[in-house]
């Protein structure tokens, strides 16, 4: 299969991978799993008092489009409020990527990585 070239710049150099302390009050982690291939991300925000998100690690144990797709949204959600990440939709990462049918679903394991990282922050905050 062809990757395009940002799928490739995006899994030669990864940005932004890394580890938060989960425990940190301020992060907010989200940790999904792929159904269709078993494929894993962990995505973590930091997020200010004023509710924006400061900065942004992940680490992907799956393929170069899941790499990719992850890589890309913590690029994207840096400076971004909790709501605007939230919104984040899976299509917008693949039309970035111009990512294949087959594809697909590790965009999607992206924008349920972003949302969980933020629902854990907020349940966090309600405590
Ligand atoms: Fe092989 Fe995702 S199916 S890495
Ligand atoms: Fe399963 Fe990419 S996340 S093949």
């Amino acid at each position: 299969m062809a990757y395009s070239e940002k799928v490739i710049d995006h899994y030669e150099n990864p940005r932004n991978v890394g580890k938060m302390d989960a425990a940190d009050h301020s992060v907010g982690t989200g940790m999904v799993g792929a159904p269709a291939c078993g494929d894993v991300m962990r995505l973590q925000i930091k997020v200010s008092d004023t509710g924006v998100i400061e900065d942004a690690k992940f680490k992907t144990y799956g393929c170069g489009s899941a790499i990719a797709s992850s890589s890309l949204v913590t690029e994207w959600v840096k400076g971004m409020t909790l709501d605007q990440a939230a919104e984040l939709k899976n299509t917008e990462i693949a039309d970035e990527l111009a990512l294949p049918p087959v594809k697909i679903h590790c965009s999607v394991l992206a924008e349920d990585a972003i949302k969980a990282a933020v629902a854990d922050y907020k349940q966090k905050q309600a405590k």
